[in-house]
This record gives structure tokens, sequence and C-alpha cells, in this order.
């Protein structure tokens, strides 16, 4: 049978927990976290991280077509996310002005913004080839993944 959304989300939150565990290593993890939900959610082109430096994103562990490098902070979907420190799901990123296309197959896309007290540390970028492919399920799933990584990460 297969499992609703939210059981997806509960699963892949587990999942995260068992692999964060014990670890510190960053880029370890955020590349263990990248392969856990590229593989663990359908529909998807890409997913992965950029890290803030200073007034830029910069690409981070990712499955997914090689992607651009360096974003600057308020472009694009990923620096919306992070200028606003607030979770952006386009349902299609044709109507969104300056989203920045490095797959053209993308056509909807979540950006969760890394917040640890006021600070952004950087986002999760997931994309899909489906227009629509992301809801509030989705939004709420990923964030809550994103808390846990930022939990075990903040400094
Ligand atoms: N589409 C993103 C850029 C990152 S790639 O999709 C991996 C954006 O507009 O910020």
């Amino acid at each position: 049978m297969t499992a609703s959304k939210p059981e997806l989300y509960r699963d892949l939150a587990r999942e995260l927990a068992a692999l964060l565990a014990g670890e510190p290593d960053r880029i370890a993890n955020a590349a263990n976290m990248s392969g856990l939900i590229y593989h663990g959610l359908p529909d998807l082109n890409w997913a992965g991280f950029y890290f803030r430096q200073g007034a830029e994103l910069v690409l981070g562990p990712f499955q997914g077509k090689p992607a651009c490098v360096r974003i600057p902070i308020g472009r694009g979907v990923c620096g919306t996310a992070a200028a606003r420190a607030a979770t952006v799901l386009v349902p299609d990123v044709h109507d969104f002005p300056g989203h920045i296309a490095c797959d053209a197959a993308s056509r909807s896309e979540l950006v969760v913004p890394l917040v640890e007290a006021g600070e952004v540390l950087g986002v999760l970028d997931l994309d899909s080839p489906l227009p629509g492919r992301f809801d509030e399920v989705d939004r709420e799933g990923c964030e809550r993944l994103v808390a846990l990584f930022v939990d075990h990460h903040g400094r």
C-alpha cells in the first residue's frame, strides 16, 4: 500500500534523524539529506543546498544536474527565500519573475531557508519537472526536515 504524503514525511524525518545522529560534519549531513530527499520524494529533478557566504548563496551538496554556483541574496527563488527568511513555494517557475533556470526541465520549486536565531544560514531547494508538484504538506514536511538539520548544526 502506498503511504500517504504526511506518512512519507514522518518516515523521512525519522530516517533523517538517524542519519544525523552522532555525525557533526555539516557537508556530510547535507549530502546525505539531499540523497534522502531526492530518492525519497517522487517527481523531483533536483534537491540540495545552498549555504550563505556574505551576500551570496553558494552551492552545497545536491542531487541532480550541475547547477548555478553563486546566487545573490534577493535573486531567483533561492535568493528570495533567503532575503525573506521564509519558505517560497512556486507552482510554476514560468510565472516567477527572476527565476534562475539551472535546468530547463524544472517547472515548480520549493525553497526552505535554514534560519537559526534570525540568521539565514542557507536554503534547501527542491525542483520538480511537474507544474504544481508542491503543496502545503510538502512545505510543512520540508520545513520539519530543515528544522532537524538546523537544530543539529546550529551554532
Ligand atoms: N531555480 C533556482 C536556482 C537554483 S536551481 O534551481 C538548482 C532559483 O531561481 O533560485
